[in-house]
């Protein structure tokens, strides 16, 4: 769904933003789709950054990766582009709340108008209320993806779980509430369990 939102919106000579580009993995399907795009990736990590290389190896005058910590996200010196999409995988989530709403609000500051940004990320159980549900959710896609979800048997083990990943996700909620607060127009087009894809808007202004 990411790489249709993606490859829908895409326009061409603009340059694609990915907020923790990790290994690649989502640009080598993305130039399955769209062989000539262009695309900078922001990570901190320089294991990552070498295997993204080696798997995009003959994509480096369209790949390039911008190492920094995105704690640190204000200080970031990008390549002067029009950046009109961005999107994030499975990684904000690793940042504290506060560095998280600080890269939104550079997200929007760094997209032109009109751009999209797609973020597609953990988002937390709410609360001990509702994890009975979030149970539901894995144990049905343990059975029909035959894959095996470990988070936790309660959640009190769950939170410990996250504790151990250093994983701080907010709420969907939360989420959207600082997603809108930097500016954008949140829209959550696919949530499932504790996994949301919330594609975010640039507002062009009236007038
Ligand atoms: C789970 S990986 C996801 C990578 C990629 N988006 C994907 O889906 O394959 C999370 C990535 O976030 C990066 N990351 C985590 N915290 C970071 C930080 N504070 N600054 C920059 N990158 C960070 C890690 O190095 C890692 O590459």
């Amino acid at each position: 769904m990411l790489l249709s939102l993606i490859a829908d919106h895409y326009i061409p000579g603009s340059t694609i933003l990915d907020i923790g580009s990790g290994s690649g993995l989502v640009e080598e399907q993305l130039f399955r789709r769209l062989p000539d795009a262009l695309v900078v990736g922001v990570d901190y990590s320089p294991a990552m950054i070498a295997m993204a290389e080696k798997r995009l190896a003959g994509k480096d005058k369209q790949f390039v990766t911008v190492q920094h910590d995105l704690c640190d996200i204000q200080s970031a010196k990008l390549p002067e582009r029009d950046y009109q999409l961005a999107f994030s995988v499975q990684t904000i989530h690793n940042l504290p709340p506060e560095s998280q709403r600080k890269v939104m609000s550079w997200v929007h500051k760094v997209l032109s108008k009109g751009g999209f940004f797609f973020f597609l990320d953990r988002i937390a159980v709410p609360g001990a209320d509702s994890f009975s549900c979030y149970q539901s959710v894995w144990k049905r896609q343990e059975r029909v993806y035959s894959s095996s979800i470990d988070e936790g048997r309660s959640f009190p083990e769950h939170q410990q779980y996250l504790d151990e990943q250093g994983d701080s996700p907010l709420t969907l909620q939360e989420n959207l509430k600082i997603i809108a607060e930097a500016g954008f127009q949140a829209s959550a087009l696919d949530v499932r369990g504790n996994r949301a894809l919330i594609a975010c808007v640039k507002i062009i202004a009236a007038g």
